[in-house]
């Protein structure tokens, strides 16, 4: 491949992860609500079928209690609907069966991550996958770019 088809081959990946950033049009009650116990997770990463599954299903929120007035988890639902990822984020493969689903369990978030040791998610300073801001510096502002990643370990991923 001639290096002009290999940046186009790769385009579509960096669009792709810039496409994350919050939408602008996002409710001040997803900051406030779904920042608080985690980051707020870019309604990206999950199809829209999997997030009317969280959302109605607040009070068992991954053996947590997440429970909105109805108004807000409402706004809340259709905002995650509405911002929904598609079929790359590989839609259907998400969690075992009765379980809620995770965007942590994705295709696309295991293709994006195979390359992290398995000890780094279990690692004291991280804990889970979805611990995301332990390795994406700025997740908290919904930026994943692979400069930002510091690793558990201290080393930047790109320097
Ligand atoms: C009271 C604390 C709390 C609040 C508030 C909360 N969450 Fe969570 N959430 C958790 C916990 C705890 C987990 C499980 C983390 C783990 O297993 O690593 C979780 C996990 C998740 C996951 C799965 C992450 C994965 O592993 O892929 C999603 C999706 C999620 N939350 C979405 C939301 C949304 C949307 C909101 C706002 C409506 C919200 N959360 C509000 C505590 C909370
Ligand atoms: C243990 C550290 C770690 C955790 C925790 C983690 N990631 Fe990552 N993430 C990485 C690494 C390493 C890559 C691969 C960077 C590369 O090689 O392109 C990556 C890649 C990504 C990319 C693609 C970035 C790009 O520019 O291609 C996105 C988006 C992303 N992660 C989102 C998330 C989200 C959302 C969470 C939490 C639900 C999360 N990550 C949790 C380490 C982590």
């Amino acid at each position: 491949m001639n290096k002009s088809l290999l940046l186009i081959a790769l385009l579509p990946l960096a669009a792709y992860a810039d496409d994350l950033r919050l939408p602008l049009n996002a409710p001040p009650a997803f900051q406030a609500e779904c920042g608080s116990c985690h980051v707020a997770f870019p309604p990206q990463l999950l199809v829209a079928d999997d997030w009317r599954r969280v959302m109605r299903s607040l009070d068992k929120h991954y053996g947590d209690n997440a429970s909105l007035d109805e108004k807000t988890r409402q706004t809340l639902e259709d905002f995650h609907v509405r911002n929904a990822g598609g079929r790359k984020v590989g839609a259907g493969r998400t969690a075992p069966a009765g379980e809620l689903p995770r965007l942590t369990q994705t295709d696309w978030f295991l293709r994006e991550h195979r390359e992290v040791p398995r000890a780094d998610w279990t690692h004291a300073k991280v804990k889970t996958p979805a611990n995301c801001a332990a390795c994406h510096t700025r997740a908290a502002d919904g930026s994943y770019r692979e400069r930002e990643i510091v690793m558990p370990n201290g080393k930047h991923r790109k320097d």
